[in-house]
């Protein structure tokens, strides 16, 4: 199964083993400025820490779908619970591996198509919700749930639309439908929280490293291609001119009043419900 680049991407550069947005008690304290590696990859323990003190106490085996480079993986199993690992990536099929000296249980399919007769309490779906199908992926975690099983979700929804074409609407559930699905295949909400303002220092941080370091870079190279190959500059400008307008619309991505309009970063601790 392909490669998520984007995905391979943030963890070859940020090097750490999560691929989530991390955790800021104190988002308001975060100074830009001074922010490190070192303390977004504290942040992305702290998403860790935070979102798995939201696992109840009857819980002994988890399926952590969409596990990424396996941080949460590793994080689960130093705190005693039993955990497999899924992702159709294989990228990650090879990092899972290698981490945990082979001897993980990894699933090598998107969740939809997970066929299995095992059974889990909880089904953990960290920043993976997004990227699957609404119904298909209720369905499925109902089928490889125990009686009394959880599914435990923490990922960003968009709670508000306008007429704009904003790149929040993209790859990103609605969600009131989000809800709906679970209530209507058999999930109880039972617990939520919206760590939006949370996990928000991370994109800022992505936001101001681009406007202090990568911006000006690329100003400068390409003041320098124009200045010393300016026949080349004006044919490049031309074969990727419209394109580069349109990958700069995505920058929107990591605005954070934009994401904070429209979407909301939310946990969602979901039981089965089950006939007695
Ligand atoms: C943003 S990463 C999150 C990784 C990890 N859970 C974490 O919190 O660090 C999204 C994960 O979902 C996986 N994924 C994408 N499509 C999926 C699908 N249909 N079923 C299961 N996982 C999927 C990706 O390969 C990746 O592992």
């Amino acid at each position: 199964m392909p490669v998520d680049n984007v995905l391979k991407l943030y963890s070859k550069t940020i090097r750490s083993s999560f691929l989530h947005y991390g955790f800021w008690d104190n988002p308001s304290e975060v100074s830009l400025e001074s922010l490190t590696l070192q303390d977004l990859k504290i942040a992305q323990l702290r998403y860790a820490e935070h979102l798995c003190s939201y696992i109840p106490s009857d819980v002994n085996s988890i399926l952590d779908v969409g596990c990424g480079i396996g941080g949460n993986a590793e994080y689960l199993l130093s705190k005693g619970f039993h955990v497999e690992t899924l992702s159709p990536d294989n990228y990650q099929k090879r990092v899972i591996s290698d981490k945990f000296n082979k001897k993980m249980i990894f699933h090598h399919t998107k969740f939809e198509n997970y066929d299995s007769k095992k059974k889990y309490d909880l089904v953990l779906e960290s920043e993976s919700a997004c990227y699957i199908k609404i119904d298909a992926g209720f369905k499925k975690a109902k089928q490889i749930l125990n009686k009394k099983g959880y599914l435990l979700v923490s990922d960003y929804f968009v709670h508000f639309r306008d007429e704009s074409k904003s790149p929040h609407f993209k790859s990103s559930h609605d969600m009131n439908t989000y809800l709906e699905s679970a209530q209507k295949n058999g999930f109880e909400l039972v617990k939520q929280y919206d760590q939006t303002d949370n996990t928000m220092p991370t994109l800022e941080y992505a936001g101001y490293f681009l406007e202090r370091f990568i911006k000006p870079s690329l100003d400068y190279g390409f003041y320098s291609v124009k200045k010393n190959y300016p026949t080349i500059s004006k044919m490049i400008e031309k074969m990727i001119g419209s394109k580069w307008d349109k990958k700069k619309q995505q920058l929107d991505l990591i605005d954070s009043k934009k994401f904070k309009k429209y979407r909301k970063y939310m946990i969602y601790l979901f039981k089965k419900k089950y006939a007695e």
